[in-house]
């Protein structure tokens, strides 16, 4: 109708707080996880994997195993090897391989599947293959011999070159040159990495927790040599993902071989230190950034090399130069982003892929150059801050970056800040505020949804969308209560399931645009035919009235003149039984073969940062004070605040809890969180969420949430920018930042801890 093409929804539910339509099901227990499918006479799978991470297998001892009751088969690359490729990467490539052959690419990689009819049987004939190997000495990470270093392929990322910028760093009169260092990360979600499959009439049907069933359903397709419609894909709650469920990994295809091999349903659920090799992780990277200025705070040199770590045989990197490169106005800019390759399993997704690890660098950077010029650091961002992508010259669809600044300093009292470093004390305690920017691309795909609108006033939305526990349900329901004048507690809504029509990956902050257009688009059809045919009726209370003046609110459609009919007459005058809409939404900037891409599991995003018409982003601005004992150095952080435009918010209450969230995963990234690697053996040592810190709710005190009202017609019609991963993007800076305000030491990787600061 008239109202979405100038982006303002007509209806009352968008905007407003709503609770999860789906949390009462959570809270009882009655919300469904994969693995918590009832499935007929199930058998159980536990992987055995490597206890080396280079080299081969010479031999498998599986008499001993094979000889104990219940145990049912063991797969290894001997007897299975042909009947499963490689999963492919959404980054391109790769990833590791597993029963294929003999080869060992990391610690903890899958070399054997036992198949039992318990797990305790399952996982005690685990312990019973002796495994023997062929050892060679792995490469751990950065700086370990044997690490092979290549600037990353050209075609498959943009190195930005924009002006000169190394003669403008030689040339400029104040120079920040620094290097920087984020580490190795394991999202942890509490749900484990699950895998069940059953085979009927050579069918495969397949539940495992997923960002993108028909991402899941598209590579598995390829891995076995089947046809998509030979597999469904079922996900319809997820607990926690954080990215570690976006891409295919190596067990889903096996599990469904096992299946086939036993003929009867198997049930994976690795153990939690298996979650850590078996699934991606945020691998460490390397910066190198030199910022060039002139005395009155303008850049003029922009440099930013990023190292990252990954597997041997993949090429995934995260480059989130993309952004870096394009925060600030600069009329010189190189970027470059190199991979490293480790004998590592393959790294992945986590919150904020790209923006948490790139931007600690350049935002720590920027407050280097402002402690130099004597400058506040937010007025070094607002001198240059910039309406136009500094990179392409193309308009930003929106930026609000300095409103974000503005708004957070008042609620946070920034300008009590005295600037000097070690200035600001409470007794026994070193205070330090620090503030960065937070900036995350506006993505939006292309989705389809299908509505039904029952004769009871009822709708329900069916959609292969995801709800990672972000509160994705309610959007939906949010949505198309808006259009069609409902209350959300009217509409139900199914997700997660390729059976559905399909959706793109819930990740990249994308999803929530991406499906409220989806729906929008297919309760706007519905709203038309029912419009109509309200009008059409001559006995009806809206005989004549313009249908595209129609307004539909209360379960009621209302003329202008208050004139009204419910919905439910006007739905039996099309239909006495239910009517429905499909629609399809291909966002601007992707081609007509999205849907079809779609479909066949790859992802068909159209990126902020990749647009021809405008740059679109969501930005934010966030605020920390820390505290850091005298004597112990401990480092408290007793409040944060974060200020954030990211256009329309659908729902303020799930977005709240997502910021907060965003920003509390920050603190721990910032403080405690870190993988630790054994370099002589490349293997992950805290695997574990015990020694994996991360923030209790002692260490979490204030966490002030400013929604910034942003209006942006050009983002996309609803103006819906996305909120999911901008919350964390800051704040290791503004933590590193403000340590050093309380202690006037620049730590410059993460995480920092109190041996930093002795
Ligand atoms: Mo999100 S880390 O892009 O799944």
């Amino acid at each position: 109708m008239a109202a979405d093409a100038k982006g303002v929804p007509a209806g009352s539910a968008f905007g407003k707080p709503q609770p999860r339509i789906d949390g009462r099901a959570k809270v009882t227990g009655r919300a469904l996880y994969p693995s918590d499918e009832a499935i007929p006479s199930p058998t159980y799978a536990f992987l055995l994997t490597s206890a080396i991470a280079r080299g081969r297998v010479t031999r498998f001892d599986l008499d001993e195993a094979l000889s104990m009751e219940g145990v049912l088969d063991i797969l290894t690359y001997e007897n299975v090897g042909g009947e499963a490729k490689p999963p492919e990467q959404m980054s391109g490539g790769q990833a590791t391989t597993t029963l294929q052959s003999d080869r060992i690419w990391h610690d903890g990689q899958i070399i054997g599947i036992v198949v039992a009819d318990s797990y305790e049987i399952a996982r005690e004939a685990a312990f019973r293959v002796h495994v023997h190997y062929e050892q060679e000495t792995p490469s751990a990470t950065f700086g370990s011999p044997g690490v092979d270093e290549e600037v990353r392929k050209a075609g498959e990322h943009k190195d930005y070159h924009v002006g000169n910028a190394e003669a403008a760093f030689a040339a400029a009169e104040v120079k920040v040159d620094a290097r920087y260092g984020t580490p190795t990360q394991h999202h942890n979600p509490i749900e484990l990495f699950t895998t069940t499959c059953i085979w009927e009439n050579g069918k495969l049907t397949i539940w495992e927790p997923s960002q993108f069933v028909y991402g899941l359903r598209g590579n598995v397709a390829k891995q076995l040599g089947m046809d998509l419609e030979d597999i469904r894909v079922i996900s319809k709650f997820i607990g926690g993902a954080f990215g570690s469920k976006g891409g295919a990994t190596a067990r889903t295809a096996w599990i469904a071989v096992a299946a086939r091999r036993v003929n009867r349903p198997v049930k994976l659920v690795a153990t939690r230190d298996q979650g850590f090799t078996i699934a991606t992780y945020r691998a460490e990277t390397r910066h190198h950034v030199r910022l060039g200025a002139a005395r009155d705070g303008r850049l003029t040199a922009l440099r930013h090399e990023g190292w990252e770590v990954t597997s041997r045989p993949s090429e995934y990197n995260v480059s989130g130069t993309e952004t870096t490169a394009r925060l600030y106005a600069c009329p010189n800019i190189l970027t470059k982003v190199n991979i490293v390759h480790a004998d590592r399993n393959t790294p992945g997704f986590m919150r904020a892929p790209p923006d948490t690890p790139y931007m600690f660098p350049l935002e720590c950077a920027m407050d280097e150059l402002a402690a130099q010029l004597g400058m506040d650091p937010i007025e070094l961002r607002r001198i240059n801050d910039t309406q136009t992508d500094p990179v392409t010259g193309l308009p930003f669809s929106s930026r609000n970056l300095m409103t974000c600044f503005d708004r957070g300093a008042e609620r946070f009292g920034w300008a009590d800040r005295d600037p000097r470093p070690g200035s600001m004390q409470d007794g026994d305690w070193l205070v330090g505020w620090g503030c960065a920017s937070a900036a995350y691309p506006a993505n939006i795909a292309a989705t389809a949804a299908r509505v039904t609108l029952r004769p009871s006033g009822h709708a329900r939305v069916q959609i292969a969308g995801h709800d990672i526990g972000t509160g994705a349900y309610t959007v939906v329901a949010i949505m198309a209560a808006d259009r069609l004048g409902l209350d959300a507690g009217q509409i139900s809504v199914e997700m997660g399931d390729t059976a559905l029509p399909p959706a793109s990956l819930a990740a990249g902050s994308s999803h929530t645009a991406t499906v409220t257009h989806a729906v929008a688009k297919a309760c706007n059809e519905l709203r038309d035919r029912i419009a109509r045919a309200a009008v059409a009726s001559n006995e009806g209370a809206l005989a004549g009235c313009d249908p595209s003046s129609l307004t539909f609110s209360a379960s009621r459609l209302i003329a202008p003149d208050g004139a009204s009919e419910s919905l439910e007459e006007a739905l039996k005058r099309i239909t006495p039984g239910a009517l429905e809409a499909y629609a399809e939404n291909i966002p601007k900037g992707l081609k007509p073969d999205a849907m079809a891409n779609l479909y066949q599991g790859k992802p068909p995003m159209s990126r902020g940062h990749g647009r021809e018409d405008v740059t679109a982003y969501a930005f934010g601005a966030q605020f920390v004070e820390v505290r850091v004992h005298r004597r112990t150095c401990e480092i408290r952080v007793p409040r944060m605040a974060g200020a954030f435009a990211a256009g329309r918010i659908v729902n303020p209450l799930t977005a709240h809890s997502q910021y907060m969230g965003g920003m509390i995963w920050g603190l721990g990234a910032a403080l405690l969180e870190v993988t630790e690697i054994d370099p002589r053996h490349a293997r992950y040592v805290n695997d574990n969420i015990a020694e994996y810190h991360i923030p209790v709710n002692a260490d979490v005190c204030q966490v002030d949430v400013i929604m910034v009202p942003e209006e942006d017609s050009e983002v996309n019609p609803l103006g819906v920018k996305g909120i999911g991963e901008i919350g964390i993007v800051g704040v290791n800076a503004a933590i590193a930042n403000a340590v050093w305000h309380a202690t006037g030491r620049r730590i410059r990787a993460l995480p920092i801890r109190i041996e930093d600061l002795l």
